[in-house]
Parts: structure tokens; sequence; C-alpha cells
């Protein structure tokens, strides 16, 4: 596990976005495409609009295909569902076509929404085993991540899969990546930052004694690919150096 830690925002978001072009790139290389994650929430927001600026030729976009790690069980024109947010931050500005996106169909029942996401990452991965090249995360103050929230069935999920969850502190479901769907990707990076995550991180990264239930970040620990934590110095204050 990598852990970067950075003084100002621009500095973590510039070298997120090199981050993710320099996967990219080798994806491409290797395979003529790169499949990438994105998170929700607002934390991606200023990293997106990077990468739809300064890294706009920097890759040819026209080999990246867009997934989600999690949606919420929203209408796509909602202010909540992340696909708007991604279609507004960074795949309208790269000009992303449709066919290259992946979004979660919210106008199913979550249950079915989240099989009929499955199905869509089988098909394009061919059957084979889904490794995704880049999956991006982010962490609630609550250690979530994706939408494996604590006290969800999802923490004890340990199917290679997309699910429905119900999540009862905001009394709704989400559909979400199990944390073995994300365990098997070639990298896993996580943005967080802000004094309000302190508390959390220091729990996911500092605990000897893990405790998923509560922490359910602390699940995510890639089989074969590399985590990369994308930090600042207020989301770190609370770790032992
Ligand atoms: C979502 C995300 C979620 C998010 C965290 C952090 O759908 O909300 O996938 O896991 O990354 O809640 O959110 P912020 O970046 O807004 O703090």
């Amino acid at each position: 596990m990598n852990l970067l830690i950075y003084k100002t925002l621009e500095e973590l978001n510039q070298d997120l976005a090199d981050y993710v072009i320099k996967i990219a790139e080798m994806s491409i290389e290797e395979n003529d495409r790169f499949n990438f994650v994105l998170t929700g929430g607002s934390s991606p927001k200023a990293l997106y609009h990077f990468l739809a600026t300064e890294g706009q030729h920097r890759i040819d976009w026209e080999k990246v295909y867009f997934f989600f790690g999690d949606e919420r069980n929203v209408p796509a024109n909602d202010d909540n569902y992340n696909g708007l947010m991604a279609r507004k931050t960074i795949l309208d500005p790269l000009g992303i076509k449709e066919d290259h996106i992946f979004y979660v169909n919210t106008t199913l029942a979550p249950e079915k929404a989240a099989i009929e996401y499955k199905k869509a990452i089988d098909k394009h991965f061919n059957g084979e085993d889904i490794v995704f090249d880049l999956i991006l995360l982010g962490m609630g103050d609550d250690a979530h991540t994706a939408s494996i929230f604590p006290h969800t069935t999802l923490v004890k999920d340990e199917e290679v899969n997309v699910a429905a969850v119900y999540v009862e502190k905001l009394d709704t479901y989400r559909i979400s990546f199990t944390a073995p769907l994300i365990n098997k990707a070639d990298n896993v990076a996580f943005l967080v930052f802000g004094e309000n995550k302190a508390e959390a991180l220091k729990h996911v990264i500092g605990d000897t004694e893990k405790n998923v239930d509560l922490y359910p970040s602390q699940l995510i620990d890639p089989i074969d690919g590399k985590l990369t934590w994308f930090t600042d110095d207020k989301a770190v204050a609370l770790l032992d150096s």
C-alpha cells in the first residue's frame, strides 16, 4: 500500500491526474483500451475537471471505457446521480461516446439494476476475468467506500459482483461493486482529503485490529493489484507518523 500525502489539493489532483494518465497509457499500450471505474461524491470533481482540461490531449480518450463503482438509486437526471456528475465534469467535456460509458440503469428496481450492470460488465469483459485497470474510490467520514457502508450486507458480501444494498442511515438503496470485485483490479486509488476524514482514516489505515463492519474501507486490499492512497495533511493528521 502506498500512502501519498499532499499539502495542497492542487498538487494532489495534479499528481492523481498524472497517475491516471500513466495507467491509461500502459493499459492502452497493452490492451488497446483502458477500463476506468469512477467514484461518485464530491471529492473527484476537481480531478475530473483536470483530466478533461489538462489531460485532454495526453491520451486517446476514444480508447477509454468508463464505469461507476457505485450509484445512487435515483433517476439519471437527479443531481445525486453519480453518472450525471461525471457527465458534467469529464464525460461531456471530453466528448466520450455513449457506448464507452456504462451507466447504472436506475429506472430498474435496485436488485435488477445490479444484475443488469453486472451482465453489462461481464459482456464487456467477454466472459473473462473482470480485472479493471483502475478503480477510483472515495471514502466517507464513516469509513464507507463505494456503497459499502458500515453494518450493511455489503460488508459481508464475498461475491465478485455488483449488488443492491439498503443503507438504513440514508434510508435508501444503492447499487455498488462488492469489495471482492474491487480487489480484483490491477490498480485501486483512494482519493481522501480534508479534516472530516481524519478520524475514519486513522482507523482504516492505522488500526492493527481490523473491524470491517465499522470501517468497511479496510476491506479494500487488492489481490494482485496495487493500492495507493492520495491524501492531504488534514486527512492523515490523526495517523501515527
Ligand atoms: C458516492 C461515493 C461514495 C463517496 C464517499 C465520499 O456515491 O457517494 O461513491 O463512496 O466516494 O461518500 O464522498 P465525498 O467525496 O463527497 O466526501
